[in-house]
């Protein structure tokens, strides 16, 4: 997911790839032109916006990333995700993924957008457009997440409120891997569509 936010991203903006390995950042980065590798301290002091793709899992790695990524807008793409036999769960009880990442950089803006987004969707798309649900605290926090989801071409974002309805937008995404493992569609995502009602 990470790779591919990178090469949408990097169209419209400067992007630098973050890893814990030097050698796989520099690696990921050969393979999208106007694009740098660093590892992840190194990246989180030099952006201005951080989008954090990791597994939910690996999210305690935030803890040291508070002063690197001080000021500046965090955007969490993480599903809290896990397996259980046929089906996939959500892996928390009350609180979201973005919630828990606000919590490990306070002094951060953190929004939560492109959860519910494939990550081949994004590799193949040509423009297509799909709405992004976007969570934050403050209606500023938002218009900057929604500057960057605009940055790759069709994408719209779509605001949902603060960081407590991020799990909505969260578990969306554990019900769409469950319709498409279920029924067989691989190919399936969230679009929504216009009802056609004029605004009252
Ligand atoms: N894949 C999708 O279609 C998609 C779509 C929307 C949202 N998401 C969300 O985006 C996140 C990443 O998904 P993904 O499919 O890209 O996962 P992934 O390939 O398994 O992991 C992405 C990167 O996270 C880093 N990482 C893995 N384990 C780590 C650990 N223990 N500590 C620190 N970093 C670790 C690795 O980078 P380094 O080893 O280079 O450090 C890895 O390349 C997930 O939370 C997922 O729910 C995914």
């Amino acid at each position: 997911m990470g790779s591919v936010l990178a090469r949408q991203l990097s169209k419209r903006n400067e992007v630098r790839i973050g890893s814990r390995s030097l050698d796989r950042a520099i690696a990921a980065a050969a393979k999208i032109r106007g694009t740098k590798g660093g590892v992840d301290r190194d990246v989180a002091a030099w952006c201005d916006t951080a989008v954090l793709s990791v597994p939910f899992y690996a999210i305690g790695i935030l803890i040291g990333f508070t002063r690197p990524l001080s000021g500046k807008l965090v955007i969490s793409a993480v599903n809290p995700i896990v397996r259980e036999g046929d089906l996939f769960q959500y892996a928390l009880a009350d609180r979201s993924a973005a919630e828990l990442v606000a919590s490990a950089l306070p002094l951060s803006r953190v929004a939560t957008a492109f959860n519910n987004v494939p990550a081949a969707f994004l590799r193949k798309s040509t423009g297509q457009r799909l709405d992004i649900l976007v969570a934050a605290d403050s209606k500023r926090t938002y218009e900057e997440a929604a500057v960057l989801v605009r940055s790759i071409p069709g994408l719209r974002p779509l605001y949902v409120g603060p960081l407590s309805q991020a799990q909505s937008v969260e578990r969306l995404t554990v019900m769409v891997l469950n319709a498409a493992k279920l029924g067989g569609r691989s190919d399936i995502l969230v679009r929504f569509v216009s009802s056609g009602r004029k605004q009252a």
